[in-house]
């Protein structure tokens, strides 16, 4: 079983000697990676005990970058204190599907009004 972890458990490792960080919703514990981190000390400082998802995506990080993470995963954030994803995908077709409906009414209508 995936071990879940509250964020109230992920605020109280914010330093640099015990730090943990929230990345897409799973919990790392970089304390050990944090000396060999090639962005630095600092960046992983700045989001010690909480998400640093945002600023992980900024930096647009390699696939390298994300086999490297996977070492230092000790569990899933609760599932009370998961932010939740917009369904872009499917906000994104439901508009296109919508923009073809009201295009092909449109040119129904213009052909039915010509004859
Ligand atoms: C487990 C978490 C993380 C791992 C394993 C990791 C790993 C890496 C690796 C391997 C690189 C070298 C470039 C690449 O391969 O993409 C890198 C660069 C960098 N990382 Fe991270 N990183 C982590 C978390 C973070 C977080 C949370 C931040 C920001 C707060 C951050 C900020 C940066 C920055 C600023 C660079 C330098 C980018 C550059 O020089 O262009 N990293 N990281």
């Amino acid at each position: 079983m995936v071990n879940e972890i509250p964020l109230e458990t992920v605020k109280q490792h914010n330093k640099p000697t015990d730090l943990w960080v929230v990345i897409e919703n799973k919990v790392y514990d970089v304390t050990k990676f944090r000396s060999e981190h090639p962005g630095g000390e600092e960046s992983l400082d700045e989001v010690a005990g909480r998400d640093g998802t945002k600023e992980f995506m900024e930096v647009g990080h390699s696939q390298e970058a994300r086999e490297i993470m996977k070492k230092f995963y000790i569990g899933d954030l609760a599932a009370k204190d998961c932010k939740g994803k917009l369904p872009l995908r499917e906000i994104t077709l439901c508009l296109i599907s919508f923009a073809i409906g009201a295009a092909a009414i449109f040119f129904i209508k213009k052909t039915l009004a010509r004859n």
